[in-house]
């Protein structure tokens, strides 16, 4: 028996047209509460990564704990504005930003620029100075640390197109004092993301240390440093932790990062706040006999939820008809759309599936819904919350 479903809400699942996106928001608020007991009164601010899921219910509930918004467009920052969220808690990072979309950013006056190049340094300067503005800056640093995910997900090494590199340190401090509209007030680091490698972050923070270590014999005093996303999530077995260990992360972070007084440690989680608290809802169309193989053929695809079919990532698959049977059959679990990449899983283990049969793909609430499309002209799937049907 599976902790996010009970047979009451199978039962109204099953009422709704599919396919459509589920959400929990009892579990995405059991997750943030389990945030803000482990940060405790660590002076940390959470900066949640609006990327993963811009949901308007999602959003309200995030804001209302006070979290402040990671964003890496324009739209996103309109979006953050839209929802709520106070201009002092939204940061802006991303290495290509539009020059309208830095000055939609410095016209709001958010809390800060995450930059990442030295090109980038000087193009705020000028559109600060043509704004007759000063901007509050962080300096994106590539702190060359394996994140040991799926490379596609990997940002922190040298050869990604993320962030300023050491060896551009001289450089960057003798421009700095030419940069007259721009605070420098902060380092900004990500990684990567679905880090489920701990250690990971350890290596993380002794850069941090070192980075701001040379900042601070030129000089520089730094009100925050900004350590990215990245925790991830189980995806395996989502029942067995719906809620992300949060203790555990948290606690590298304060017992490697060397804070200065008065400075702030900033994080910008994405996945490991919204993840669990959805499923993609589906309804098996045809069972189809291969030749070595049987397929289960659903209703949503790869344009639903590309993360398969991109990342080769892992969602768990399970048929809400027949949870109780046993797993004794193997499909190929695939959408409709004509790629033959649009497959969600290869082999899975399911009871007998039959045409009708509803299907939970687990999971899915980062990095799912935002990132569909309507290739082949389907329609954008329903979202569908507990509170509506239950
Ligand atoms: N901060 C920055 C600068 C980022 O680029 C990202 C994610 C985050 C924070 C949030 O990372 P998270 O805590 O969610 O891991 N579409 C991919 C994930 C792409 C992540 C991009 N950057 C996927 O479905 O796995």
């Amino acid at each position: 028996m599976s902790q996010f479903f009970e047979p009451k809400l199978i039962k109204a699942l099953k009422d709704q047209p599919t396919p459509f996106y589920y959400y929990d928001l009892d579990v995405l608020d059991q997750t943030l509460q389990a945030i803000k007991k482990a940060v405790g009164d660590s002076p940390y601010h959470i900066h949640y990564a609006i990327k993963a899921n811009a949901n308007p219910e999602i959003l309200k509930k995030i804001k209302s704990y006070g979290f402040g918004i990671d964003c890496v467009s324009g739209e996103e920052v309109a979006a953050a504005l839209k929802h709520g969220f106070r201009v002092e808690q939204i940061a802006f990072a991303g290495v290509g930003k539009r020059d309208d979309e830095i000055e939609l950013g410095i016209n709001a006056g958010i809390f800060t620029f995450n930059v990442e190049s030295l090109e980038e340094l000087q193009v705020i300067q000028e559109i600060a100075e043509k704004l007759d503005s000063e901007v509050n800056v962080a300096l994106r640093f590539n702190p060359n640390v394996n994140a040991k995910t799926h490379e596609y997900i990997t940002t922190g090494l040298e050869e990604n197109k993320f962030g300023i590199n050491e060896w551009e340190l001289d450089e960057l401090f003798e421009l700095m004092p030419k940069l007259k509209r721009l605070n420098i007030r902060g380092l900004h680091f990500h990684i990567g993301s679905q880090i489920t490698d701990l250690s990971v972050y350890k290596n993380l923070c002794n850069r941090v240390n070192d980075f701001q270590q040379k900042f601070r014999e030129r000089g520089y005093q730094l009100d925050h440093i900004n350590v990215g996303g990245g925790l991830g999530v189980n995806y395996d077995d989502p029942d067995a932790e719906l809620i992300p260990d949060f203790e555990r992360f948290f606690n590298i972070f304060k017992e490697f990062v060397h804070l200065y007084p008065r400075q702030r440690l900033h994080f910008e989680l994405g996945r490991a706040i919204v993840a669990q608290c959805s499923a993609l809802i589906s309804k098996v169309l045809y069972v189809k006999k291969g030749v070595k193989k049987n397929f289960a053929i659903l209703d949503a695809g790869m344009t639903e939820l590309i993360r398969p079919a991109l990342y080769q990532s892992y969602h768990k698959i399970q048929n809400l008809s027949r949870l109780d049977d046993d797993t004794d059959h193997a499909y190929d679990v695939v959408g409709p759309i004509c790629e033959s990449s649009d497959c969600f899983g290869k082999s899975v283990k399911l009871p007998e599936s039959k045409r009708g049969d509803i299907f939970a793909i687990r999971s899915t609430g980062a990095y799912g819904e935002v990132m569909r499309s309507n290739y082949n002209l389907r329609k954008d799937a329903k979202t569908i919350y507990k509170h509506e049907i239950l």
